[in-house]
């Protein structure tokens, strides 16, 4: 019998890839999504270049427990990969009750679902905000998460829920993983981000500047403490995202109980390393100009993925270069993205 997955919030950026990786790899998947932030056509697209079909896709909020139960009762699910959630930290801060009643609300439904079908294994979508304004990098697993703003507090408290949860049922095996900055998308240019609205996050901002839908890049801030001034993030390309869920899923049962590991590549590239890595790979010049710092933004943010290579032998393999070319297809591909 294949491994049946169940991908919450599976039709959204990081998961439609997730289920290209797992159908590729002989994996059957179950997809529940609201499509607060997504389109269906996204699981279609999640076919397509698969090249074969996702088991079932639910339309449904993770807070409907009756509607968890219907899918855990309609199929005998392995292991879960738990991505929905809400995830702009901007509007976390306007919305704080929205964010806890999402993201922690959404994960205590589904820890109490699988509780009752049976289900062991989970790997649980983390973020490097928890670590907060760090004062050194790179980042390693021990270093101590100091939340800022509510969204990173939601998935701080998710992961306390999940460590207090697995002492009290030593049966659970759970891995959260703390991402850093996911981007770039499929090869294929079938699959990307489609942020709804203004993007928050630089490279759909970028790709949508190369693509003409905005005038000029925002840099916010010339002024920190790095080489050229801009702010520094570990940009990781969502490929090796979706490869690290796959890899995650083969080792949940190394260990009992919580185990949290970042997945980054360790390599800390600032927005004009950007600016010029994307304007290479799309062979467009990208306009921008210098503003100030926005609210809430840190100098540097980059992981430590040793933990990682030790504990899975992997590591993320593709460079800045990989993922500038790969968001650019998409977006020149899909210049009104999902919904062109
Ligand atoms: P996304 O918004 O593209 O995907 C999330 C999906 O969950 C969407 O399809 C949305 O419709 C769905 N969803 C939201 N609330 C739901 C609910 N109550 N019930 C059912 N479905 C719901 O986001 P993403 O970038 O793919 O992020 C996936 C996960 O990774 C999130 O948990 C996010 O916090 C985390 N994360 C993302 C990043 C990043 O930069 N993209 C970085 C670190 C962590
Ligand atoms: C990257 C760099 C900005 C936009 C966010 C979340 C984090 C995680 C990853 C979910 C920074 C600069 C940005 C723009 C810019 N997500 N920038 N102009 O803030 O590092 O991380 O996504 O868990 O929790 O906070 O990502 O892409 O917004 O910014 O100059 O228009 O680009 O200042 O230095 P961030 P980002």
């Amino acid at each position: 019998m294949p491994t049946t997955v169940l991908v919450t919030g599976g039709a959204g950026f990081i998961g439609s890839h997730t289920c290209v990786e797992l159908l590729e790899n002989g994996y059957e998947v179950v997809v529940v999504d609201d499509h607060s932030n997504s389109s269906p056509v996204a699981l279609e697209r999640v076919a397509k270049t698969a090249g074969r079909p996702i088991a079932a896709a639910y339309r449904a909020d993770l807070r409907d427990r009756g509607a968890l139960d219907s899918v855990f009762a309609a199929h005998r699910i392995d292991s879960v990969i738990h991505f929905a959630a809400k995830k702009a930290v901007g509007e976390s801060v306007g919305m704080p009750v929205a964010y806890y009643d999402v993201n922690v609300g959404g994960t205590t439904s589904l820890l109490s679902a699988m509780h009752a079908h049976g289900v062991r294994h989970l790997v649980f979508s983390s973020s490097c905000s928890v670590y907060g304004n760090a004062d050194k990098v790179p980042l390693t697993e021990q270093d101590p998460p100091a939340p800022t703003n509510p969204y990173a507090s939601t998935k701080w408290m998710c992961e306390q829920v999940l460590a207090d949860t697995c002492r009290h049922l030593p049966e659970l095996r759970v891995l959260a993983l703390r991402y850093f900055n996911p981007v770039g998308a499929h090869p294929s240019g079938l699959l990307g981000e489609d942020p709804r609205g203004v993007p928050n996050n630089v490279m759909p901002y970028l790709a949508q500047v190369a693509v003409g839908r905005r005038e000029r890049l925002s840099v916010f801030g010339d002024d920190y403490p790095t080489p050229d001034g801009t702010g520094i993030r570990d940009y990781i390309h969502v490929m090796d995202v979706a490869e690290g869920h796959r890899r995650a899923l083969e080792r949940l049962n190394d260990e009992s109980g919580l185990r949290v590991l970042n997945l980054g590549t360790g390599v800390g590239s600032s927005v004009l390393e950007l600016v010029s890595a994307f304007e290479q790979a799309s062979g467009r010049p990208i306009p921008y100009e210098v503003t100030g710092r926005r609210a809430g933004d840190v100098a540097e943010l980059v992981a430590d993925p040793g933990a990682v290579k030790e504990a899975w032998n992997w590591a993320a393999t593709r460079d800045l270069s990989a993922m500038c070319r790969d968001a650019w297809r998409f977006q020149e591909l899909n210049p009104a993205g999902y919904g062109g």
